[in-house]
Formats: structure tokens, C-alpha cells, sequence
């Protein structure tokens, strides 16, 4: 009983528009309290990977899907590039209703779908990128996805991804358990992060070839990369919003404390990889 009732003193008091705004807030998936606190750019190698990896992947002129957009900021890059198509899709209802006006200008659109079955044609896209999403699938749910992306893209497309790596390569087994083990608990989110050889295996096992790779530290919650990647102003938004939500706060010190202890092992990878014909 007690514990209901604190569930629900810890609920989002006000619907925000965010995802799981009706999630008490101990319960809510990871990325989506650091949402609420205002960050916007949620993938573990930050904007710079994001953008490393997509100057591998031409948009301009071309049909684009992107899976799991999120807040859209890769969707605003992927629209400042002029695609001549953009589809998002998002197993989450109000990530469709927050990126489909900002494609609308040239026709996109955005729903809400597994990225495993997105019911999309077979063939008919150029590039499909999906960022901080494979992550979170189990090792079946990443190969759905995965798939999934080689369904859609036509012969020659290009697959960009942007995701949590373990490292190094030969990390024991028990370290790689204790690693996702804690960043279950410390965002509820079933996180299962790769080696960058898994990444690799993974992608070219279904049927893709590796053409780019890129690295970055995994510093989702570091003052450098926040200030780079949300801005001064977006830094003392969340900094403001950290002292008067308490709740809040309380998520992201134990996300930190996780994020601090495994840093050594943790990093952020981007891979461009070609569809096989
Ligand atoms: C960590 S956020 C990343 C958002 C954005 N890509 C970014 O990097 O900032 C994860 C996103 O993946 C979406 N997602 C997770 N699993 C998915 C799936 N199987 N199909 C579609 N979307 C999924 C969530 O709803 C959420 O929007």
C-alpha cells in the first residue's frame, strides 16, 4: 500500500507530452527521465558520432527511415541534408506525434510500430538509421530489427547505427553480465551493449557489409558533452531542473553512479554498413 502510494506521489505531475508521463518516475525508462530534465540528444556517443556517422551515409535526394527518432534531433539533421522522403517509426505514440511536424514540410511522416515490423514496402528505401535502439532489444530482437532494415532498404542501401559498445574486445563474460546487469537496474531498460567485434558480427550475420565505424566515450551525462551536444542554456535547464526535482535527480545519480563505473568499459559505436545485393 505504502509503496503504491509512493509510486504515485513520484508520478509526472503534469503531462509534460513526453513519453511515459504516466510512469511513476521510479519506474520509467532511463532515457525518458533524462528527457524530462530537458536533454534531448539520447544516444551514448553524443551529436559528434551522430554526425561522423552520417557523412558516411548521403541523404541528400535520397528516401530515408529512421528508426526510434526519439526528440528528432537526428531527424533534424537528417532534414537539414534534404531527403527527398523521411519515414519515422516509433514503438512509442507521442515520438510520432513530436517528429511528424517536423517532417511534414516535405511530406515524412511518423507512427508508432515495432522497428521489427514496421509493415514498410520491401526495397524502397535508400538509408535507414536508427540510433540508442538495438541496444535495448534482446539478441532476437536485434536481429528482427536488423533484418527488418535489410527488408526495406533496396539492394546497395545503407544501414546507419549508433549504439553502446563494450570494450575491449575480449572483455570476460562475467564482466559483460555485470556491466548490463547494472545498467538494467540503473535504467530499467534491458540495455544489452555489444563488443564492437558483436556490432560487427551481428550486422554483417544479416546479411550486411561494415563500411564505416566510428568510436566516442560514452558520456551521456558528462558536463562536456552536454554542454556540446545541448547547449549553455539546455546545460542549466537540466542543471535547474536537477535541484527541484528530487525524484528525478535521485535517477540520475544512480545512472551516474553506473555510468562511472563501468566507464572504462563502455563507449559509444556507430557503424555504416551496406545491404548486400
Ligand atoms: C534512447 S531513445 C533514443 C532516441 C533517439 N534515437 C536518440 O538517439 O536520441 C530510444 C528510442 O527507441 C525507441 N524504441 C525502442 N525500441 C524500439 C522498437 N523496437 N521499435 C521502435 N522504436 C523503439 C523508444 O521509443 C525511444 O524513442
Amino acid at each position: 500500500m505504502l509503496s503504491r502510494m509512493n509510486e504515485h506521489a513520484t508520478t509526472v505531475k503534469h503531462d509534460d507530452g513526453l513519453p511515459q508521463a504516466d510512469r511513476a518516475v521510479e519506474h520509467m525508462q532511463g532515457h525518458w527521465v533524462l528527457a524530462r530534465l530537458g536533454k534531448r540528444v539520447l544516444r551514448p556517443g553524443g551529436e559528434r558520432l551522430t554526425r561522423r556517422m552520417l557523412a558516411h551515409a548521403p541523404l541528400a535526394g535520397r528516401k530515408v527511415v529512421e528508426f526510434a527518432p526519439g526528440l528528432g534531433r537526428t531527424t533534424r539533421l537528417i532534414m537539414q541534408a534534404g531527403p527527398s522522403g523521411y519515414t519515422g517509426v516509433d514503438r512509442d505514440g507521442r515520438v510520432a506525434a513530436i517528429i511528424g511536424p517536423m517532417v511534414a514540410p516535405i511530406g515524412g511522416t511518423c507512427f508508432q510500430a515495432d522497428a521489427a515490423a514496421t509493415g514498410l514496402p520491401d526495397g524502397e528505401a535508400d538509408v535507414v538509421v536508427g540510433e540508442a535502439m538495438l541496444t535495448m532489444q534482446s539478441e532476437r530482437g536485434k536481429r528482427a530489427v536488423i533484418a527488418e532494415a535489410r527488408r526495406i532498404l533496396k539492394p546497395g542501401g545503407l544501414y546507419a547505427i549508433h549504439e553502446m559498445g563494450l570494450t575491449p574486445d575480449d572483455l570476460p563474460d562475467s564482466l559483460k553480465d555485470a556491466v548490463r546487469r547494472n545498467l538494467a537496474t540503473a535504467i530499467r531498460v534491458n540495455a544489452r551493449p555489444l563488443t564492437d567485434g558483436e556490432w560487427r558480427a551481428l550486422l554483417e550475420s544479416e546479411g550486411f557489409d561494415v563500411v564505416w565505424s566510428g568510436v566516442e566515450p560514452m558520456a551521456l551525462l558528462g558536463v562536456r558533452r552536454n554542454l556540446a551536444d545541448e547547449g549553455v542554456a539546455g546545460v542549466l535547464r537540466i542543471v535547474r531542473n536537477l535541484l527541484t526535482h528530487p525524484d528525478l535527480r535521485g535517477r540520475v545519480l544512480a545512472m551516474r553512479r553506473v555510468f562511472a563505473k563501468y566507464g572504462d568499459m563502455l563507449d559509444g559505436v556507430a557503424f555504416v554498413a551496406r545491404c548486400r545485393d
